[in-house]
């Protein structure tokens, strides 16, 4: 690994023992679940264990440059977390701004290009948060290592509703007819065009839910759950779950082929 690609470190201390480097999956998907259980624990404060579980995610994200995974989405903030205490909602808009701040530059030279998933158009997103994320975006909109998807403000019942919404409105204007809609319409109306379906989604924490995301991309994605709050899961996390993946048959509704 080069020095230059920030991603060394941790690539270093990977136990890649297990992993089939010929099978890695496109499109990985997390969801970062346990920060507050973590937290409370150590008698900190739930911020303290989104704090700790920011690392974590840009471990995750070295980790993924280094086995070469193509898509990481990571689910940072819920249409359903605008229910949480206002000073946890102000924390984690004003942190969301923050990763940006400190991590762009890193990221970039790492060749992480940035996407993000969600209603960025809400008015309880603070401005200069919502400057923050258009301009990471931009600026490594050339980059092409890992595409790496924040899902902020990300519901999958809203996203596909927003697709609806969209392809509704051609149909009453005439632009659209209405019989010869497909999945591809809707796919391509989603908050990052042309993303892969997850192969496979993992949470931590022990919850055995998926909590509203990418509800449409997930139809055969392939659930791995862990009880490792998140701020526990490391990079070696996210290779652990790639190897359980590996460790699936897929059918996709057909038969696995007979063994030999
Ligand atoms: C996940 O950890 C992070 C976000 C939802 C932003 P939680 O904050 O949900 O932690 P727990 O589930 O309360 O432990
Ligand atoms: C899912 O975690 C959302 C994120 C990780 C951002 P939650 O903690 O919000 O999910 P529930 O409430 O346990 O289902
Ligand atoms: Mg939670």
């Amino acid at each position: 690994m080069d020095r230059d690609s920030g991603a060394g470190d941790v690539a270093a201390g990977l136990d890649l023992q297990g992993l089939d480097p010929g099978r890695i999956p496109v499109h990985v998907g997390l969801i970062m679940d346990g920060n507050g259980r973590w937290a409370r624990a150590r008698n900190l404060p739930r911020t303290a264990g989104h704090a700790a579980g920011e690392a974590v995610l840009f471990e995750c994200v070295e980790g993924a440059v280094a086995v070469g995974l193509r898509w990481l989405s990571a689910y940072t903030f819920s249409t359903e977390n605008w229910s949480r205490d206002p000073d946890e909602v102000a924390f984690l808009m004003w942190f969301n701004e923050d990763i940006l701040l400190r991590r762009l530059v890193s990221l970039d030279r790492m060749g992480v290009r940035l996407h993000f998933a969600g209603d960025l158009d809400d008015p309880r997103i603070p401005d200069r948060n919502r400057a923050h994320m258009q301009n990471a975006a931009a600026r490594t909109r050339h980059n092409g290592r890992l595409e790496l998807v924040l899902a902020f403000n990300y519901g999958g019942r809203a996203e596909v509703t927003a697709a609806v919404r969209s392809l509704a409105a051609d149909a009453a204007s005439g632009r659209l007819d209405p019989g010869s809609i497909t999945e591809r319409h809707i796919e391509a109306r989603l908050s990052v065009p042309g993303m892969p379906d997850p192969d496979v989604i993992v949470r931590t924490s022990g919850e055995m839910r998926i909590s509203n995301f990418l509800l449409w991309g997930s139809a055969y994605a392939e659930l791995v759950f862990t009880s490792t709050l998140w701020p526990d899961f490391g990079a070696q996390g996210l290779v652990d779950a790639i190897v359980e993946y590996q460790r699936r048959g897929r059918r996709f509704g057909g038969v696995l082929p007979a063994p030999e």
